[in-house]
């Protein structure tokens, strides 16, 4: 880590991010994740908050297994049991790394802990001394640093980095702080620690107003080399700065920073749409970089001038993200496999021979009912694809009846672990009716918690996006399927989702 232009990306998905409400994600979804970080090219994952639940534990301690490239981090209290817990998760990992936090600010000193100043500097350099044992790359965090009172923040970061924290992280942990106030924070931290030579600086901002990724960047400016960040901005309450768009700015605007990052920024895409699956937190379309907006143009003189020259009105290439093109046919219903494969494979699609052939089924049975086939609709397919493989309730098939003046009724085929089941059902609309067909079939007892529905491409024979959350046996779970059909796409999302907790 010697590159001073060089902005280390640390991502909190899997830990503060999952903080969100609702935003549980299964083991799987955590691994998933994470080697989608790690392709992506994060230098720290932090997979999770180990002493939490048998289920962080787990989750930390299979990313540490499986990842190769970043580091895997844990998170801690300044407490034994805390950090022996991290210890103990991430000792698979090649790279592991440490995160310890204890609240500094006078708010969180008085009503949190009761304890005074020097106490709580005691607490922070037991920690660090106690983690320095096991572990040499340690992050400690000053939680609500930006509220801290300055003289304290020093004395602290000075103790730590003196027993051995290698990263010091300051949070804006309510998201109080403004560009200015943020990045004079850095500089004087900067300026006033004696040992501050010998710890990265990190940023780790939240977003309650607005501005998680302007703060994280003036931070940067001031100084900071490491950035805490998600993907999509997921995170507790407003969310964490959104890492696709503090690694945007910082190469669009290559000219103002003169920093850079490791990151394969063609990957945004894809894993922005991999976390949104695993939440269900659909993306906004105005989101920057991901957004289904993000790179569209309504006005008509801003697409006369993009026809004209790309730069009038688009700062970015959109493939540099990973957004598929928007411009034109892709594929249609006379392409051969070989086509089909070549697309997938510019895209970085990655199918097994038989998840290809069945992909390839899929794309001619739309290609049949669809003009024309998008890049986001071969994602659309390649994703379920990769879903039902690991599914053992299959959609077989779906039939339905419903109208302004008769009750709907549904009747689904499925195959549960090679068994056919056929139910038929009515309910208060076509989709209740295909839910209570589905439960009945798989013999569960369900709760529909959330439903919504968005179009994967434009145009009317588009295909349409399910995302749903459903309670089983008071577990939640959340599903997606997509189809031209809105009928077929509800009862995939529902399979998909109850599958995560079938037995
Ligand atoms: O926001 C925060 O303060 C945190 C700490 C645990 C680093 O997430
Ligand atoms: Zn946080």
């Amino acid at each position: 880590m010697s590159d001073k232009n060089r902005v280390y990306i640390f991502d909190t998905t899997l830990r503060d991010g999952e903080q969100a409400p609702g935003a549980t994600m299964t083991q799987q979804e955590k691994l998933e994740i994470a080697l989608a970080l790690e392709r992506l090219g994060v230098d720290i994952i932090e997979a999770g908050f180990p002493i939490s639940s048998k289920g962080d534990f787990d989750s930390v301690q299979t990313v540490a297994k499986n990842i190769k490239n970043s580091f895997v981090c844990g998170l801690a209290r300044s407490i034994v049991k805390d950090i022996d817990a991290v210890i103990d998760a991430v000792k698979p990992a090649k790279h592991k790394r440490i995160h310890i936090f204890l609240a500094t600010s006078k708010i969180h000193l008085e009503h949190k802990f009761k304890k005074n100043e020097d106490e709580i500097l005691n607490m922070a350099v037991a920690a660090v001394k106690y983690a320095r044992k096991h572990m040499d790359n340690i992050e400690f965090s000053p939680e609500d640093a930006s509220r801290t009172d300055k003289a304290f923040l020093y004395r602290v970061l000075e103790a730590v980095i003196r027993e051995g924290a290698t990263t010091v992280n300051i949070p804006d942990t309510v998201g109080y702080s403004t560009p200015q106030e943020y990045g004079a924070v850095i500089a004087g931290i900067c300026n006033q620690v004696p040992n501050i030579n010998k710890a990265v600086i990190s940023t780790h901002c939240h977003d309650d107003l607005g501005l998680g990724v302007a703060n994280s960047l003036a931070g940067v400016v001031s100084g900071a080399r490491q950035v805490e960040c998600t993907i999509n901005g997921i995170g507790e309450r407003a969310g964490n700065a959104s890492m696709e768009e503090i690694v945007m700015a910082l190469r669009t605007r290559q000219d103002f920073f003169g920093l850079s990052t490791r990151i394969n920024a063609k990957e945004f895409y894809r894993i922005s749409r991999l976390v949104s699956k695993a939440t269900g937190f659909v993306v906004p379309p105005n989101k920057a970089i991901v957004g289904a907006n993000a790179f569209r143009h309504e006005s008509g003189i801003h697409q006369d001038g993009v026809l004209k020259e790309r730069r009038t009105y688009e700062i970015m290439n959109p493939e540099d993200v990973g957004v598929p093109s928007h411009e034109g046919l892709v594929l249609g219903k006379h392409s051969g496999r070989h086509a089909f494969k070549d697309r997938l494979k510019r895209l970085g699609l990655q199918l097994p021979e038989t998840g290809i052939d069945a992909a390839f089924e899929r794309f001619k049975t739309l290609a049949d009912k669809k003009k024309e086939i998008y890049d986001e609709d071969l994602l659309a397919i390649v994703e379920d694809e990769e879903t039902l493989a690991k599914e053992t309730i299959r959609l077989l098939d779906l039939v339905y009846t419903s109208g302004s003046k008769i009750a709907p009724k549904v009747t689904v085929v499925l195959d549960i672990q090679g068994k056919k089941v056929t139910k038929q059902s009515s309910g208060d609309g076509p989709v209740d009716a295909c839910y209570k067909a589905i439960a009945a079939a798989a013999k569960i007892k369900a709760k529909l918690l959330d439903y919504t529905i968005q179009s994967v491409t434009q145009g009317d024979d588009a295909l349409g996006e399910v995302s749903i959350k459903v309670s089983v046996g008071g577990k939640n779970v959340l599903g997606r399927g997509a189809s031209t059909d809105i009928i077929e796409a509800s009862a995939k999302a529902y399979i998909h989702a109850i599958n995560k907790v079938w037995k």
